[in-house]
Formats: C-alpha cells, structure tokens, sequence
C-alpha cells in the first residue's frame, strides 16, 4: 500500500543563457503515490512544466533524484520511459503528419508493433475518428490537444501526467478531457495533472502540491487545504462602530471598511453575527463564501 508512483527529492533546476539565470525549481521534493490523481498547481511560471520536463528526461535538473516507481530515473531510463507518459503544454510534433502517422511513429518509438486496439480505443475515446488521416496542421486548436494526449498514452503508461491539458479548450472537450482522465484513473492509472483552473483541479485531484516560485509552498489533501486556508468566509462592511476585541474569531482588514473572518459551519457562522451585535457594531454582509481552492492558492502565493 502507499508505493510512490513518483518520488522527487532536492530536484533544483536554473535555467542559465549568458548572463541570464533563471531559478525555475529550488529544492523540491514530494511523493505521488500509486493510484493517485495528483494536482500539481501554481502561478505561471511558478515551475510546473519544469518539474514535468524533469521527469520526462527531457531536460536534465542540476540537483536532486527522480524516481518513478521505485527506479531512479536517471539510472533507469528505459524503465521510466515507459512508465511514464507526458502530455506536454505545447505542441511538439511535426503538423504535416496525419493524426495516425503520428500515433503509430509513436508506437514505433516505444517499440510497440501490435498495437492497433489501444491505437483504436485511443482514438475513439477522444473523438479523434473522423481526423486519423488529417494532417496535423489541418486540426482546430482542441484537435491538435486530443492528438497530445493520445500520443502520450500509446504505451499504456501507468504515471499519466498532464501539462495544462484543458488550457484554451472548450468546455465540451474539457468534459470529454475530465471524462477520459476518470476513466483511466479508475483504470488503475496514477494521474499528476497541471492545471491553472483550481475548480478543476477541486473537483478532481485528492491531493495537491502547490509550487510558487520553483517552491513547494503546500502539499496536501485537497479537503485538508481547503479547510486549513480557506474555510467558509464572511466579508463585511463596517457602517458604524468597533470591531470587538477579546472573541475567538480572527478578523482580517481587507481595505478601508471592508473586513472578513472564517466559520467553520452554519452555527459557528451565526455565532460570529451574534458576536458583532452584541458589540453594537452597525454593519452589512458583502458576502458569504464557500471554501474554495481559489483563495487558498492567493493566501500561499501572496507571501
Ligand atoms: N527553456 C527555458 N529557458 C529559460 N528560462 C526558462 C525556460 N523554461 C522556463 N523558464 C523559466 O523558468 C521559470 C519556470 O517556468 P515553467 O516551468 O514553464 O513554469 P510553469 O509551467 O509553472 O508556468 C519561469 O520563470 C520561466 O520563465
Ligand atoms: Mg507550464
């Protein structure tokens, strides 16, 4: 139970051009574990497809291990390449090969000879049957994304991992997207998707990472992030009056009138309203908020 699908230890990583040096991951280290579908969030440039690049092989950090199923993957690349499949952020194949072309080139790279069922299912699965024999360079933008993931997946890898996979798409092909990773997930596969749309990542990551500045700031269980940072949020307006002191609620000064504090549920809540009355304080409520991962993320990038 609890094998790590991927384990990063002190990876480090600054991008150098002359003069020029761009610390894009500084002594990350964490554990997705097998059967996960894994969040890995964070501003841009904050290093996720750094990390990505990393565990694909393709660009080699300056510090640190990688590995993936147990093998380091700089010792054993072959294994970890075909555990491994990566659908990159951007477009890395060349747009005058047809969609199966490039598929079955794919294969060929992975030695795969009899592969044509997985081919097909792939190709089913994401909606991709009617363009198999167009060039690349013909598919709308949502197209060409499809082909991405169909050519990470050729070799059935058990570590799926997904580099803004819904970034620019429509909401139908992020369903479809969403739909296909449950899918392969409840397949057994472990899942690392990057994504800058929390409520995506809300609703399907158990657990996330959140880099800001080449730093993990925070691992955890989604829930648990939700609760620790966010909790159920009251925004109000002081119209006249003092805050009280001396209660168990923290409030927060957001500008001017404007302040907020956190419940954890609908009695605590009332309590707090209570709590400002019975100091006399004239106020409005400017919103009452769900936990959402939206500002968990603005609270550990703020700093
Ligand atoms: N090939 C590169 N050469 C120089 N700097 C790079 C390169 N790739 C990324 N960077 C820089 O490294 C940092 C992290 O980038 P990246 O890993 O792409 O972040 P993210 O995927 O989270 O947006 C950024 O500051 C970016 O500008
Ligand atoms: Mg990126």
């Amino acid at each position: 139970m609890n094998k790590a699908a991927l384990s990063v230890r002190h990876l480090s990583k600054t991008y150098r051009r002359g003069e020029l040096a761009t610390t894009a991951l500084s002594d990350v280290s964490l554990d997705v574990f097998e059967g996960e579908f894994f969040g890995l969030l964070g501003p841009n440039g904050a290093g996720k497809s750094t990390l990505i690049s990393a565990l694909g092989s393709l660009i080699r950090p300056d510090a640190g291990t990688i590995e993936i199923l147990g093998k380091d993957a700089a010792i054993d690349w072959r294994f970890c390449k075909m555990a491994v499949g990566i659908v990159p952020q951007e477009i890395t194949v060349d747009p005058f090969f047809t969609v199966s072309e490039i598929l079955h080139q794919q294969s060929g790279y992975y030695g795969l000879r009899h592969n044509e069922r997985w081919l097909s299912t792939l190709i089913e699965r994401l909606g991709l049957a009617d363009k198999a024999h167009a060039r690349l360079s013909r598919l709308s933008g949502g197209m060409k994304r499809r082909v991405l993931i169909a050519q990470a997946l050729v070799h059935k890898p058990p570590v799926i991992v997904l580099d803004e996979p819904t970034a620019g798409v429509d909401i139908e092909l992020r369903h479809r997207i969403w739909d296909f990773m449950r899918e392969l997930h409840a397949q057994g596969h472990t899942i690392i998707l990057t994504t800058h749309y929390l409520e995506e990542a809300q609703a399907l990551c158990r657990r996330i990472a959140l880099l800001n500045n080449g730093k993990v700031a925070a691992v955890d269980e989604t829930e648990a992030l939700l609760k620790r940072f966010s909790g159920s949020r009251l925004q109000f307006r002081v119209i006249r009056g003092e805050l009280p002191a001396n209660t168990p609620y923290v409030f927060e000064h957001i500008k001017e009138n404007l302040w907020c504090t956190s419940y954890a549920d609908a009695g605590a809540l009332s309590d707090v309203l209570f709590t400002l009355q019975q100091a006399g304080l004239d106020m409005e409520i400017v919103h009452v908020g769900q936990p959402n991962l939206e500002e968990v993320f603005l609270r550990l990038t703020a700093q």
